[in-house]
């Protein structure tokens, strides 16, 4: 597999998973392995490791090493302990489309299979394909990402979309990155994206790493910079795509797409079509996780609110489709009309 960076997010490594702590960033780079599914969960719900692909790898993995933990040899018995696995992963983070995708093909994968050691080496295989399809996706999107980038241009991103979010290229960053490695010069300005700071922490980490000039800049200058003319594209990720184009993606997202369409500047979704859920309508059933007051009333554990205030934490957001000029994708580039776009290309090999 093409590795776009030296540092790999979720490794399988001898029936164990091995996951760089995200929370760490930039400061440390901390590496931890487990066989134990129950801290793989609480590793996607810390965010420990994150990003929609990101989250379905690991839950993949996830569900592999809680899998080749249950000693039982009736597979009857195996399939119902397995259930308990899946159901616990299921359980961390309700918004991202590859998460719940990921867990349908692996429990696809322990349909067949006539002994446990048969079925543990499908779920294992099959958490394996998960991670190789996911990572190559984000290196093709990349590839019809660039061709919507200019050299010289300057795009701004939110939240992190890179390597870290992928294991891939990454999505957003990744069409970035791809750019830039074709030769264009091009430069992010990267939303520092309150409560948690991925922009900050993770963005301007990668877009360093891969010897991009980025520029950071706090969410409420998001408007200023495109008012003046500085911004030529905005370009973001997703955690979930309806039929209709409809996306969830972090919260900030969608005042994103507003402000870019009142200055006339293209807002672009990247994300692989398993983001895409063709089982809803319209954004407005998309599940938005709800998070702890802590994540607003405290930066990094210092308390930066008056203890005992309301706090309102949704982390995603959903920009209609309307705002979107295009989706890319490794099936290619999509425009509107969303709905029949998004038909046709999961419908293309
Ligand atoms: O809460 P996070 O950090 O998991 O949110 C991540 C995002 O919103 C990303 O933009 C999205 O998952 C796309 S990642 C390629």
């Amino acid at each position: 597999m093409e590795k776009p960076l030296n540092y790999a997010p979720i490794e399988w490594r001898g029936n164990k998973v091995r996951l760089l702590d995200q929370t760490k960033l930039p400061g440390e780079e901390v590496y931890f392995e487990t066989d134990d599914y129950r801290e793989v969960a609480a590793a996607i719900r810390e965010l420990k490791v994150r990003g929609a692909p990101a989250i379905g790898i690991a839950g993949a993995y996830g569900v592999a090493v809680g899998a080749l933990k249950i000693d039982v040899t009736s597979p009857e018995e195996f399939r119902a302990k397995l259930g308990e696995v899946i159901d616990t992963i299921a359980r961390t983070r309700p918004t991202a489309r590859n998460l719940f995708g990921a867990l349908e093909y692996l429990q696809k994968a322990a349909q067949s299979g006539r002994t446990v050691i048969q079925i543990k080496n499908n779920l294992v295989a099959a958490a394996m394909f998960i991670h190789e399809e996911e990572a190559e996706a984000t290196r093709k999107l990349s590839e019809y990402g660039a061709e919507l980038l200019k050299d010289g241009d300057t795009i701004l991103t939110h939240c992190n979309t890179g390597p870290l979010a992928t294991t891939g290229y990454g999505t957003a960053l990744g069409v970035i990155i791809r750019a830039h490695r074709q030769g264009k010069k091009v430069k992010i300005i990267a939303d520092e994206t309150r409560p948690l700071l991925q922009g900050a922490r993770l963005t301007a980490w990668e877009a360093q790493k891969a010897g991009i000039p980025v520029t950071l800049i706090t969410d409420s200058m998001a408007g200023y910079l495109m008012s003046r003319g500085e911004i030529n594209c905005v370009i973001t990720g997703a955690d979930r795509i309806a039929a209709n184009g409809d996306t969830a993606n972090k919260i900030g997202t969608y005042t994103l797409a507003v402000l870019a369409k009142e200055n006339k500047v293209p807002f672009y979704i990247a994300a692989p079509t398993t983001t895409i859920d063709r089982g809803i309508a319209t954004g407005a059933q998309i599940p938005i996780e709800q998070r702890s007051p802590a994540e607003v009333t405290h930066v990094q554990g210092v308390p930066t609110a008056p203890a005992g205030v309301a706090v309102y934490n949704p982390a995603f957001d959903v920009t209609p489709h309307r705002y979107i000029a295009a989706i890319i994708t490794e099936k290619g580039i999509i425009r509107k009309p969303y709905t029949q776009g998004i038909k046709q290309a999961l419908t293309v090999a």
